[in-house]
């Protein structure tokens, strides 16, 4: 089964016109390559990427091990994205290794601390090093998630009422914190970070923006 079948069996399960639907069938466009005869040479793209344009400069040297894509990458890559159910499976398998469950069992943090995260784009930018604080996720640059806040990317589906549409199940919450945690689990080739497996946020933080997610009293819930 290939990754749009997967997809669209999602869609299937979805209100037809609303607007997560919707927005799945504009992720699955995007990522439905347009000319899978088009080639490029990676080493051409490689050296560039090392070697820094005027109009883009070299990455730090910290960026380095980054510009290395790990084999997920390089199967979504090679695949444009589209990967055949046997690499479908491997990547399902060695993203779901990565997840580090919290040792207490408990995956609700704040969901103030969630909503500083959701808002803050710091972190990982050429501009960010040496480190001077903890990393954002950045959520509302793909998501809307409060009705508060008006300036948000549509890139990934609106996660607004996320809990309440879950009727706050335990099940779900661990749900949350797995997506979180490694995007490509549930989604492999997903436009969205794998945020814990590429060591972005900590455990606390993912338990953070959990919670706002999956509070009752989170302002993603009202
Ligand atoms: C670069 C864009 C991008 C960023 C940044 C991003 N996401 Fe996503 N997200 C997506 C896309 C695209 C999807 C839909 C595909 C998928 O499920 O992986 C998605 C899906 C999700 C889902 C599943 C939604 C559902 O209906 O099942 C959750 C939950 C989620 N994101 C939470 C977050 C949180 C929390 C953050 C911030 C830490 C975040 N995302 C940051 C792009 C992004």
């Amino acid at each position: 089964m290939k990754i749009i079948a997967l997809a669209t069996a999602a869609l299937l399960t979805l209100p037809a016109g609303s607007a997560l639907a919707q927005q799945m069938q504009m992720q699955m466009k995007m990522q439905k390559p347009a000319d899978k005869a088009a080639t490029v040479s990676a080493a051409k793209v490689d050296a560039v990427i090392k070697a820094g344009l005027p109009a883009f400069p070299a990455p730090p040297e910290v960026w380095q091990p980054r510009l290395t894509p790990d084999e997920t990458m390089k199967i979504c890559a090679a695949t444009h994205n589209d990967p055949p159910k046997a690499q479908l499976a491997a990547i399902e398998k060695a993203e779901k290794a990565k997840i580090e469950y919290p040792a207490d069992n408990n995956y609700l943090g704040d969901w103030k601390k969630g909503e500083a995260l959701a808002q803050s784009g710091y972190g990982l930018r050429f501009t960010d090093y040496p480190a001077r604080r903890a990393n954002g996720g950045n959520c509302y640059a793909c998501h809307q998630l409060t009705k508060a806040e008006v300036s948000y990317g549509t890139i990934g589906p609106s996660l607004l009422g996320y809990g309440k549409l879950r009727d706050f199940k335990d099940s779900e919450v661990k749900v949350a914190y797995e997506k979180i945690y490694d995007s490509h689990v549930t989604f492999p080739c997903s436009l969205m970070p794998r945020f814990g497996a590429n060591k972005v946020l900590s455990i606390e933080q993912i338990k953070d923006l959990v919670a706002l997610l999956m509070s009752k009293d989170s302002p993603v819930n009202q």
